[in-house]
């Protein structure tokens, strides 16, 4: 792990344990397994993250569950997240509501090295629910669009009703700051684009052997898409894989999200493709 992983930033008051009380401000049903929730500190204060960290939240009685952020880190006083419900603590919070209260631990952990892609054309390939870890870089890169050059984004869902923020997909599809493509496993009738893998989305554009990348998605997609970067002469050290996985405490104590001499919580959950393409376990 990280020999100089400073905890002050995350326990200012000197308990990594402890988590914050948050308001929601907002809930919204977004697929059938998905929810969508705004939240504030509830004492007023602000929030300050980097895109791709993330959070542990929290329900009392039940536990917490580890989280990325899923929102520009421009907008101070409330950000989002999206649960999917898929055990114990991620049913309890989707049952939950505008004005109610959650737990959260964080910001944790290592996100977007941003200084790495500015002045360089970025590409963003997201699968299912990656879409919310890497959205935070992607309003970023939104905000922020003078920082970068061309900015390419390839969505890719199980079927059209899985997708994610069809608000901002909306406004993708006629941006002239993104360069947006999409595709789903399983169309149904009223889908009129691509069906496929989120590989063949390669087909769609030109892209630089400078392009710097992110890839967040299901385990499956990452060595895929990292082969269509390979053949683009794209360099590993310019892939970042973002491995929200497997952890527990999010503070490096409990071991849990260890892959050889990495802490995904500390180390990661963002990695640059070089540092660990050689740990057989880490996608
Ligand atoms: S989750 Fe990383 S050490 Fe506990």
């Amino acid at each position: 792990m990280t020999e100089t992983y400073d905890y002050s930033q995350i326990a200012p008051e000197g308990n990594i344990f402890l988590p914050k009380e948050c308001k929601i401000t907002h809930a919204k049903q977004v697929t059938q397994s998905e929810r969508h929730f705004t939240l504030r500190y509830a004492d007023g204060s602000n929030v300050s993250f980097e895109p791709g960290q993330i959070m542990e939240l929290s329900l009392f009685g039940f536990g917490e569950i580890p989280l990325g952020y899923a929102s520009s880190p421009a907008r101070e006083d409330t950000w989002d997240v999206v649960i999917r419900t898929v055990g114990r603590v991620s049913t309890a919070l989707n049952a939950l509501n505008e004005g109610d209260s959650v737990y959260v631990r964080g910001p944790l952990g290592a996100g977007f090295p941003v200084k790495e892609f500015q002045g360089h054309d970025v590409l963003v390939v997201a699968g299912g629910i990656g879409l919310c870890a890497t959205r935070s870089m992607i309003q970023y890169i939104t905000d922020k669009r003078g920082e970068f050059e061309k900015f390419h984004l390839f969505y890719g869902a199980r079927d059209p009703s899985q997708q994610l923020f069809l608000d901002d997909i909306a406004n993708w599809k006629v941006s002239k700051d993104v360069d947006y493509h999409e595709i789903v496993d399983n169309a149904d009738e009223n889908w009129t684009g691509n069906v496929g893998v989120i590989t063949d989305l390669f087909s769609k554009v030109t892209l630089s052997a400078d392009t710097r990348v992110i890839i967040c998605g299901p385990p499956i997609m990452f060595r895929f898409v990292i082969e269509e970067c390979d053949k683009i002469g794209i360099k590993r050290e310019n892939v970042y894989v973002d491995l929200e996985r497997r952890m527990k405490c999010g503070v490096g104590k409990c071991g849990h999200c260890q892959i050889n001499d990495k802490y995904v919580c500390c180390d990661g959950p963002v990695f640059r493709y070089s540092d660990i393409q050689d740990l057989e376990e880490a996608l």
